[in-house]
């Protein structure tokens, strides 16, 4: 297969995502926009300004800007808005299944109720589903940053709505805020037959990743990508196929890697690990799926075998049911 094929072979096959912030699809138009119609003040000139200010040092920086950001967002038809906007891009992607991060807290916070978040999300979600065919999970992340007792409030607003929220996640400042800081936290959520899933080992040691799969009962690791510097966990990682949902270009906007070129991702699919390749926050990071597979295809020179078993595993690695898995990887 030479090169353009690849490319071919990258758009059009189906695929799914599984490590998507919905608040980081917020591209600066849509957030002048919203900035203006909600009559909110945000912290660039305009777009041009926005866009320059997206040169991160590290996750920290990342984030005071994505939360600053997510403060136009206040009533259900932002969050509509906005969730109807990614949707268009996962039919623009070829991506058939989605499975997304909300952070109620960065809402509530500000005030908005739990409804009005949940609403939006779920109605956009609902018609891409029905107008083309989009399936979809909904994973709610618990702030890190914050207490674990705060963290128990929204878990208690989010039982409300159990039918459509699917699983939890933990997500925010990695460093200092480990996995274990919220044990009792996701031991409830299990309880209430929520999946979970972490950030972990983004930034932080592979202990946080340890203590994910071990205290918090994880299905999947968000990011992973420190998981090398422990044989012990690879081996672990690897002979359970726990999912990594890694994104590269991410990681390096974030400076978890100098360039794209340095990336890890070749040799933990040379591992044997259960990898995926997911956008994160696409509006901040410089492209959705697709763009992350062909950017990070031509800098580490993977064949056409890698994206095949890069495709598989997105499905393999989802929340969908055995049969629906089957269906889509043979459409591969
Ligand atoms: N929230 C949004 N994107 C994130 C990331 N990459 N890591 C941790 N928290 C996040
Ligand atoms: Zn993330």
């Amino acid at each position: 297969m030479n090169n353009i094929s690849i490319l071919e072979f990258i758009k059009k096959s189906p695929k799914a995502e599984l490590h998507l912030h919905i608040e980081g699809t917020l591209e600066p138009e849509q957030m002048f926009a919203l900035a203006k119609r909600n009559n909110v003040q945000i912290p660039f000139k305009n777009i041009n300004e926005a866009k320059k200010a997206y040169n991160f040092s590290n996750l920290e920086s990342f984030l005071k800007i994505y939360y600053e950001g997510a403060k136009v967002l206040l009533k259900e038809k932002d969050f509509f808005e906005l969730t109807w906007a990614y949707a268009l891009k996962c039919k623009e992607d070829n991506i058939v299944h989605t499975e997304i991060f909300f952070d109620p807290q960065t809402h509530t916070n500000r005030g908005i109720s739990f409804d009005i978040v949940i609403n939006g999300i779920y109605k956009a979600l609902k018609k891409a589903e029905n107008e083309f065919g989009l399936s979809f999970k909904i994973i709610m992340c618990f702030l890190r940053h914050l207490s674990e007792e705060e963290c128990f409030k929204i878990l208690d607003q989010a039982l409300v709505h159990k039918d459509k929220i699917f699983g939890v996640g933990l997500d925010s400042s990695e460093m200092g805020n480990p996995p274990k800081k919220f044990e009792k936290l996701f031991k409830k959520a299990v309880e209430n037959n929520f999946i979970t899933v972490a950030h972990a080992g983004e930034e932080g040691p592979p202990e946080y990743i340890w203590e994910a799969l071990k205290l918090l009962n994880v299905k999947r690791i968000d990011h992973g990508v420190q998981c090398l510097k422990d044989e012990k966990l690879v081996e672990k990682l690897s002979t359970n196929q726990t999912p990594l949902t890694v994104c590269p270009l991410s990681n390096i906007k974030l400076k978890v890697f100098d360039k794209l070129y340095d990336h890890n991702l070749k040799k933990m699919l040379d591992k044997k690990l259960m990898v995926t390749i997911n956008s994160d926050d696409p509006a901040y990071f410089g492209g959705y799926l697709n763009q992350n597979l062909i950017e990070t295809q031509a800098a580490l020179n993977l064949s056409f075998k890698d994206i095949k078993t890069l495709l598989i595993n997105s499905f393999k690695s989802s929340f969908l049911s055995e049969e629906r898995k089957k269906e889509y990887i043979n459409k591969i």
